[in-house]
């Protein structure tokens, strides 16, 4: 479900006409609905109760605070990969010991942060001081990782809790950049050299490595890939508890398909009844499980609005050239992802029923929706059917809550976009549109 839909030809998110927003706060913005995060989060516990999982969501996805919040308010932890983005679950009100820590180049700062040195760190959005304590997690992707973790944590008097990320050799992932469980990947580590690691550093005094974690990629609709990875992983705990060290917890990563298209994902209990009966004797014998869904949760809870600046008829070819591009949403230039672009105000013949490449309504014609940015890759969709368009216009570009906004750049020195969060036919503006002057902010 999400709860973006026509009304009388009107686009809506939940109870709020989305051209009262452009009205109110310009474009380019991103436009989030509560509602949706909130169930999508939901359907994914739901579907993967009997694991008890703690359900980390991948903040690189979609970092605003305000989401953030709303989704630690809805019982999530979350997955960070930068002491930035463990900032932002800090503020968001996300207990410490409910965040996963990944990625390859964690610096001794960020590690010091992770392990609940708070000095220096100022708090912000009128929090008055950040959460005490570690992590929850750090999933390792390196020997020599583990060490400097080990050092920060001897050194801090604590001791550190950790799982090795683990490439279980499941290629998995729509496209070359975002597939990861490879053995050419910089992540995480083969499944012979994860062992051999673990089983080394098992009794370590400052890192407590005790976990298992993987993630094989993204955009990921085949339930058989995920069954294939833990499989291995499950192999993997037994061949380590022969050698005398228990593993307590699997983390499963994300990865999880979101809706480009309608009916493009299976449902998170498609992906359950699979995942669910190969680990649950397991989960009953003590074995924690952790999963980090990003995209699932974000894609369909937001929408970009971007206003048409002109149109133009080449000899070839119709072009929108819009306020938004690449550097608000850089998914299409990017990966060649497809999202789906829809006028936020039709005639009745034009409301779509579904989202889809090939809509059968009369009356559309071709276009490429391109940006302002000076590249000939700054476009949202080629030769796009389209009901007819006029400059001035307003147009939505659907599934863009996942790495939409926390991709954007200011490149061409394009202010960033705002974004506003909706909740029923409440309207926040959780981040304010850039000035002038904030492009220049930090420059001296
Ligand atoms: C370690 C890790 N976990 C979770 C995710 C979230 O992936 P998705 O948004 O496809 O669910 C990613 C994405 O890159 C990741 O690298």
């Amino acid at each position: 479900m999400d709860s973006f839909g026509f009304r009388d030809g009107q686009l809506y998110v939940e109870d709020v006409p989305v051209s009262l927003i452009a009205e109110r706060f310009g474009t380019p913005t991103y436009i989030y609905s509560a509602a949706t995060l909130r169930d999508h989060a939901g359907k994914m516990k739901e579907a993967f109760a009997e694991l008890k999982p703690r359900l980390c969501f991948a903040a690189k996805c979609c970092s605003n605070v305000a989401v953030l919040r709303t989704l630690v308010q809805s019982g999530c932890g979350m997955d960070v990969v930068s002491g930035g983005e463990l900032y932002r679950a800090l503020l968001a009100g996300c207990k410490p010991e409910d965040i996963v820590y990944a990625g390859v180049g964690k610096t001794a700062a960020e590690i010091r942060f992770a392990l609940g040195q708070r000095d220096g760190v100022e708090p912000a959005h009128g929090s008055v001081r950040l959460p005490e304590g570690p992590i929850g997690c750090f999933n390792i992707e390196s020997e020599q990782e583990l060490a400097a973790i080990a050092s920060e944590a001897r050194a801090m008097g604590v001791r550190a809790v950790a799982a090795v990320r683990v490439n279980p050799g499941v290629k998995a992932g729509g496209h070359e950049y975002i597939t990861t469980a490879h053995e050419e990947s910089k992540f995480g580590l083969p499944i012979d050299l994860a062992e051999a690691m673990i089983k080394r550093f098992a009794g370590d005094k400052h890192v407590k490595l005790s976990g298992l974690h993987m993630h094989i990629g993204s955009s990921i609709t085949d339930p058989q890939l995920y069954v294939t990875a833990v499989e291995r992983m499950i192999a993997m705990i037994d061949r380590l508890a022969v050698a005398g060290v228990k593993i307590e917890s699997l983390d499963l990563g994300g990865g999880f398909a979101a809706d480009y298209q309608t009916g493009d994902a299976p449902a998170p209990r498609e992906f359950a009844k699979r995942i669910v009966p190969l680990l649950a004797d397991r989960v009953r014998g003590g074995l924690r499980i952790v999963l980090e869904p990003g995209r699932m949760i974000a894609a369909n809870a937001g929408i970009l609005l971007t206003r048409v600046l002109y149109t133009k008829q080449t000899g070839a070819r119709k072009f929108l050239i819009c306020d938004a591009g690449m550097h608000t949403l850089i998914r299409p230039s990017l990966y060649d992802a497809f999202h789906f672009i829809w006028p936020v105000s039709v005639s009745p013949q034009h409301e779509p029923l579904r989202r889809s490449e090939a809509l059968e309504l009369p009356g559309l014609e071709a276009c490429d929706v391109v940006g302002p940015v000076c590249e000939s890759g700054d476009f949202l969709a080629k030769q796009r059917m389209l009901p007819p368009v006029t400059p001035g216009e307003l147009l939505s570009v659907f599934a863009a809550g996942a790495y939409g906004m926390s991709m954007a750049s200011r490149y061409n020195s394009h202010p960033m976009p705002a974004e506003v969060l909706v909740s029923g036919d409440g309207v926040q503006l959780v981040r304010r549109r850039e000035t002038l002057a904030d492009l220049v902010a930090h420059e001296r």
